[in-house]
């Protein structure tokens, strides 16, 4: 297929995904934030646990939490389900696209682990499948009720995860790879748990009889679980942009720094949302600080080039190496079968054009390894040294 159909089909999945995952996770924290503004009124109907005033876009809302369910089954009843189904699909539709279409520049990186690009997708599809699978069964396990053991070993599934991806996957498919993993557990627990409850609930109530009340208690546990994990997903479907997270050699450790501080930021805004007392949450503030300050010192630059440490090559010499490790791609046409336009309008073709993109070059090529993509035409690190060296003498 032509990389202009590609860049078209990826362009739209990625438009979709992104419009159905603001749906699902809008609605998500809407509902958890209401769930805590309930509040017990004088007059309420039967079986009303509590209900909230509301204002937006110009209109007052009055809404009232049914403790189980009401006693007769509205007939315009809006199901949030699809939000999380089309997040989920459209999310492997673009790992498709993106990854599993050219596997052996995306996925594989010799100098990681040197496997063939099928096996790359199907560990990609086993581990993500699997992570479903060890976290349901911990939840249906006696595990499952005690909270605090369940998310400490929750927390370390992700974690191992995440070392597996980093240690056989290159480094942009790595933390995409981690995301996917969190989002498939979440779409999973909407899919196979929240809405099957609800779903006998529903019976139930058509039944005539009193639905049971645990079904909704199961369901609100893997409820509360999606919004813990929700802010620390969004950092690893971008994470691709930043080479400082996804090729530091331990990026498996800042994903359980960004597991705590977004958990920790989670907590923070729902209970700023619904103006709970500051004391009760006034623990996150620490937790997240702590987190980002670990994590900022964990990635911050490693000069690997000090001037004066190499000789700076000619810019013949310059040309020369960008022609074998980049020109491929980054050129005004490129030659390499997957484009036909220098990806992110980066084009090396002059000395100029590379002191231009120095910043850039310097931590995707000399500080971490991302560029050449997969490292395809295997540039060594002196060369790497050696471009560093060239690019800080052009200051
Ligand atoms: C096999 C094709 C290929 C080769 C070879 C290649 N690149 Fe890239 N480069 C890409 C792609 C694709 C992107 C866009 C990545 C993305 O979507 O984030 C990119 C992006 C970049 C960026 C922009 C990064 C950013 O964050 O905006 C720079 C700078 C870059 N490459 C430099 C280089 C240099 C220098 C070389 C040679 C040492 C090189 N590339 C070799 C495909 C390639």
């Amino acid at each position: 297929m032509s990389p202009y159909i590609m860049d078209w089909l990826n362009l739209l999945i990625r438009w979709f995904h992104l419009i159905v995952g603001i749906g699902w996770i809008g609605a998500s924290f809407y509902f958890v934030a209401l769930d805590f503004s309930l509040k017990k009124r004088k007059k309420m109907k039967d079986g009303v646990l509590g209900t909230v005033w509301e204002v937006h876009g110009g209109g007052f809302y009055h809404t009232e939490k049914y403790m189980v369910a009401p006693a007769e089954l509205p007939k315009d009843l809006i199901w949030y389900k699809w939000e999380a189904y089309l997040t989920w699909a459209s999310g492997i539709a673009l790992m498709i696209v993106q990854f599993y279409w050219h596997a052996d520049i995306w996925m594989v990186d010799a100098n990681v682990l040197d496997i063939a690009p099928q096996t790359a997708i199907v560990y990609s599809v086993l581990s993500l499948t699997a992570g479903w699978f060890i976290y349901d069964a911990l939840c249906k396990s006696d595990i499952g009720n005690n909270t605090p053991l369940l998310m400490l070993i929750t927390f370390f599934l992700i974690l191992g995860a995440s070392y597996f991806y980093t240690h056989v996957f290159s480094a942009r498919a790595s933390l995409i790879h981690v995301g996917a993993f969190i989002g498939t557990i979440m779409a999973a627990n909407v899919f196979s748990i929240i809405i099957p409850n609800q779903k006998k609930i529903v019976a139930s109530l058509l039944k005539g009889d009193k639905p049971d009340a645990r079904y909704g208690k199961i369901g609100k546990q893997r409820s509360i679980h999606n919004t813990y994990l929700t802010l620390p997903v969004l950092v690893m479907m971008v994470s691709g942009h930043y080479p400082m997270l996804t090729n530091h050699p331990q990026a498996w450790l800042l994903v359980g720094l960004v597991i705590v501080g977004g958990g920790a930021l989670r907590h923070m805004i729902i209970r700023h949302e619904i103006h709970a007392p500051f004391k009760g949450y006034a623990w996150t503030f620490p937790v997240i600080f702590v987190a980002l300050a670990v994590a900022m010192y964990m990635t911050s630059p490693v000069m690997k080039v000090v001037s004066g440490d190499v000789d700076v090559m000619s810019d013949k010499q310059l040309m020369v190496m960008i022609n074998t490790h980049c020109a491929s791609c980054h050129a005004i046409t490129p030659t390499h079968e997957n484009f036909d336009v220098p990806p992110k309008n980066v084009v090396l073709n002059s000395a100029a054009s590379i002191a231009k993109f120095r910043d850039l070059i310097m931590s995707n090529v000399v500080d971490a390894d991302t560029m050449p993509l997969g490292n395809e035409t295997e540039m060594s690190d002196e060369e790497r040294v050696q471009l560093g060296a060239w690019l800080l003498a052009q200051e």
